[in-house]
């Protein structure tokens, strides 16, 4: 970790050192589903990926965490995710109707988008792994794309730290994002427990 970063952003190195070990073992369990080795195995990566993003869209849409996150409704992916099974002649699949509604505070809201704004570090990676399926940031892969990935990052970075938490708010929000990766956890079983062909055309 940067000390430059720890410096700058103390709020943004206590989210990372609290959720550092829950991360790597989200990584571990979407890697074993091995989402790279042909499209049918993308495509329910694509379905986890959809069944997150449309779990969480509601906080893009939140008045008051557009004071705190700078361009707040423009980082939502859900849009990029249905064209990219478009693309892949995939029917986008139905919410799933088995989990309660997002119940999260403004402050553990912020640990919630902590961890899917962060995800989007990761995708820089990912976004290479799908070019040997010949998919790529118009066709397929949209979601991974990140125009402007570092800038909208660091913007983020700094909303967080200027936000104006007292002690418990940010406590708040350090339970917000491991009950988030606690989510994303446990919805790599629900997601891959499904049928495979639960949304192929
Ligand atoms: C599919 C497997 C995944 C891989 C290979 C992966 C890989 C990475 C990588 C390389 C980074 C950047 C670390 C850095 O800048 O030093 C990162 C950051 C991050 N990833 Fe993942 N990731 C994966 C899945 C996820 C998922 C599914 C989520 C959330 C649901 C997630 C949340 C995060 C967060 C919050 C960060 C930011 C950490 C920080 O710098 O504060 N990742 N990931």
């Amino acid at each position: 970790m940067s000390n430059l970063r720890s410096a700058n952003y103390p709020r943004m190195s206590k989210l990372r050192a609290s959720t550092s070990s829950v991360h790597d073992q989200l990584d571990k369990k979407i890697m074993a589903q091995s989402p790279f080795e042909s499209k049918a195995n993308y495509g329910l990566f694509l379905r986890y990926q959809y069944y997150l993003m449309n779990y969480v869209t509601v906080l893009y849409s939140n008045p008051q965490i557009a004071q705190i996150i700078p361009d707040l409704q423009d980082r939502d992916r859900c849009e990029q995710l249905i064209q990219d099974f478009q693309d892949l002649g995939m029917t986008q699949p139905q919410p799933l109707t088995t989990l309660s509604p997002l119940d999260a505070s403004l402050f553990e809201s912020l640990g919630w988008l902590y961890v899917i704004e962060g995800s989007k570090l990761g995708a820089a990676l990912l976004a290479k792994e799908t070019e040997k399926l010949g998919l790529h940031s118009e066709f397929g892969a949209r979601f991974l794309a990140g125009s402007n990935r570092g800038s909208n990052w660091r913007q983020f970075m700094q909303g967080i730290e200027d936000a104006p938490l007292n002690e418990s708010q940010e406590h708040a929000m350090l339970e917000g994002a491991q009950a988030a990766f606690k989510f994303a956890n446990e919805l790599v079983e629900l997601s891959y427990g499904q049928s495979e062909n639960a949304h192929v055309a």
